[in-house]
């Protein structure tokens, strides 16, 4: 397929930014060229089987796959959201590779919070304008994408719930309609969440589901350690710094991955103030 003339210009930056989409929930399309780097091998492993099982779709003849997505959920600061990030530049290494004419590979960000905030009847409309871009192109003709909708329990809630509102049916029903006219040889949804257990489990049932739960005290310490601003630390400094995230893990003060970069931090600032910072120490 020829590429949209267009492009060219998207190509160069990290962001791009997509004028129909910015009005979507505060969302935007993205090109998504740089990310962290990946740590602990059940992050990378599971990076590898959703790139795995999304490029054997997104190769295939038929149109109609059996794997619309995948769901996953967990803790807050766990790396939910950087693995649907990572998921679409691992895509879009792989596809543009091949062909350097091709859109970029992009990642459509919805705030689920976002959604479940707007009036009635536009929430509807919006996820049906998605669905419509992922189908002809983001921002070119034949364009691929990663669908991510971010921190969905307040969207799909189940109908069983106290909270159920009439319009989430609404929105279901516009949702997986969605899904099932998704192409799956061009488009792939995310969903993530913190709270599997207020999830709809018709949704549930579409996707296939993955937790990722608090990481292995050794993956938190790879995490600080490839924090750039860290490199700055001498040998013993790292050391110390090791030492002091290892109590902290032991105490139940840093358990996600997002604890773990906030330790780092307020380490760094210390040592920098050399003392301790008057900044909050926020928690989730
Ligand atoms: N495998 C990883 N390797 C290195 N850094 C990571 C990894 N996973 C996550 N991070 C970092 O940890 C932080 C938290 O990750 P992220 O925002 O993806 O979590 P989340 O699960 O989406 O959180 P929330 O539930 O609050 O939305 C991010 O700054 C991210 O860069
Ligand atoms: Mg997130």
């Amino acid at each position: 397929m020829r590429a949209n003339e267009g492009h060219h210009h998207l190509s160069g930056g990290n962001v791009v930014s997509f004028e129909k989409l910015a009005v979507l929930f505060g969302g935007s399309a993205e090109a998504v060229t740089q990310t962290t780097d990946m740590v602990g091998e059940f992050y990378t492993n599971l990076l590898s089987e959703l790139t795995a099982i999304t490029e054997h779709q997104w190769r295939a003849d038929s149109p109609r796959g059996l794997i619309k997505g995948f769901m996953l959920s967990g803790p807050p600061g766990t790396g939910k959201t950087t693995m649907a990030k990572r998921l679409t530049y691992e895509l879009g290494r792989k596809f543009q590779a091949e062909d350097e004419d091709a859109p970029p590979v992009v990642m459509a960000f919805i705030d689920g919070g976002e959604i479940s905030r707007s009036r009635y009847g536009e929430s509807e409309e919006r996820i049906r304008d998605i669905f419509m871009h992922a189908k002809s192109g983001f921002t070119a003709a034949g364009q691929r994408s990663v669908l991510l909708f971010d921190d969905v329990e307040s969207i799909f809630m189940s109908r069983g719930s106290q909270h159920a509102k009439e319009w989430h049916f609404s929105q279901d029903s516009v949702f997986f309609h969605s899904i099932d006219e998704l192409d799956t040889t061009k488009s792939i949804i995310v969903l993530t969440s913190n709270r599997p257990d207020l999830i709809d489990e018709a949704i549930r049932d579409r996707f296939l589901s993955y937790t990722v739960d608090y990481p292995d005290l050794d993956t938190l310490i790879q995490m600080i350690a490839q924090i750039p601003v860290l490199q700055e630390l001498s040998g013993s400094e790292h050391a110390a710094m090791k030492d002091e995230l290892v109590k902290a893990v032991k105490k139940g003060e840093v358990r996600s991955m997002r604890d773990a970069q906030r330790f780092a931090l307020r380490r760094y600032v210390a040592k920098l103030l050399n003392r301790k910072s008057m900044a909050l120490e926020h928690t989730d």
